[in-house]
């Protein structure tokens, strides 16, 4: 594997990618810095922490599929990083999470007041870059934020009348999730000048993408350890929040599993939490999901047929197969 985190990557098209993503991360660091000490500080916390940096890079593979060289690209990678990392800030407040990116979570290190408003201020340099490209970036990205904080909101309200769990779990995924990662596909298609064609192309696999995504990152709640995520696996059970592998275990209804059905019906307490989390491990349910992510992650690859061929294609196509595949 590269720097970048896509297999088999083409080495020019590396190169490349990681000259961008050097001008993101300096963007990004010097567009957060301002007049009040505490609230750089507690917004460096997370961007030097790390993380993936998913969507400023699929804006910068999207964005080869014009002229790559507009330093709008740039920004508007910055603003999807920045807006990420803005919603993590206050998921980790609703989630009552500890640990994000390998460290200890704004929430926790200072407080829930100062992890909100660290969360306000990125959004606020994100608008301050926004408007300098323009009123129809701004627009992308309110309408996006809009999706988002619904998908977010109906996660913690509960399905609606009339509406099954597995199809209320879809819909938030698609907007808590799915929105931004469209969104980071599109503004690199737009700012490099591909035609609509392509544009709308790129903005459906990001969504399908995004899906897979967060279909992935539940499955990691269950199946991986806090050393590779980063965060402290069993949140989701922990706060009664149903993903796809708990809501596949109740879909089936199987007698043998009653008490496990019991306990998943409830946020899980901290003392049924492990022997919860290894049944789940080893429950058929889980590959059922990892099916379905490999569905996905062909229909998602399927979009992209038409896309002339070449470096950046394949990109995408490897880019798919790494994030339903990934450990981390
Ligand atoms: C975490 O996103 C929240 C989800 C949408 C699953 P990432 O998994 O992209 O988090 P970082 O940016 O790598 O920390
Ligand atoms: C986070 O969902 C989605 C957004 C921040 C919009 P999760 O709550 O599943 O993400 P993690 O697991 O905390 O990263
Ligand atoms: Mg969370
Ligand atoms: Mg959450």
């Amino acid at each position: 594997m590269n720097q970048v985190g896509i297999p088999n990557l083409d080495k020019q098209l590396e190169a490349s990618l990681i000259a961008d993503m050097k001008k993101v991360e300096d963007l990004m660091r010097s567009h957060i810095q301002g007049d009040y000490p505490l609230v750089v500080e507690t917004s460096r916390h997370l961007v030097e922490a790390g993380g993936k940096r998913l969507r400023p890079l699929l804006t910068l593979i999207s964005a080869q599929f014009g002229d790559p060289t507009n330093y709008d690209i740039i920004k508007a990678a910055v603003c999807c990083e920045l807006t990420h990392l803005a919603t993590l800030y206050h998921d980790d407040v609703m989630d009552d999470a500890v640990l994000r990116r390998g460290v200890i979570s704004a929430n926790k290190k200072w407080n829930n007041a100062v992890a909100i408003l660290t969360g306000d201020y990125l959004f606020s340099k994100v608008s301050d870059m926004l408007a300098d490209i323009g009123p129809e970036a701004v627009k992308l990205q309110a309408k996006t934020f809009e999706r988002l904080v619904i998908g977010q909101i109906k996660e913690t309200q509960g399905k609606s009348e009339g509406l099954s769990q597995i199809d209320h779990y879809m819909k938030v995924v698609a907007d808590k999730t799915g929105s931004l990662i469209a969104t980071s596909a599109r503004f690199g298609a737009l700012l490099s000048g591909a035609s609509p064609t392509v544009v709308e192309t790129l903005t459906k696999f990001g969504e399908k993408i995004g899906v897979a995504f967060q279909v992935a990152d539940d499955l990691l709640d269950i199946a991986s350890n806090e050393t590779a995520s980063g965060k402290t696996p069993g949140t989701d059970l922990k706060e009664g929040i149903p993903t796809l592998v708990t809501l596949f275990v109740m879909a089936d209804n199987d007698p043998a599993d009653k008490d496990l059905i019991n306990k998943l019906n409830k946020p899980i307490t901290d003392e049924d939490l492990p022997s919860v989390i290894s049944e789940l491990r080893k429950h058929k349910a889980l590959k059922k999901v990892q099916d379905y992510l490999s569905k996905v992650a062909t229909e998602a690859n399927d979009l992209l047929i038409d896309l002339p061929a070449g470096a950046a294609k394949e990109a995408l196509n490897n880019l798919t197969f790494a994030l339903v595949n990934r450990s981390t």
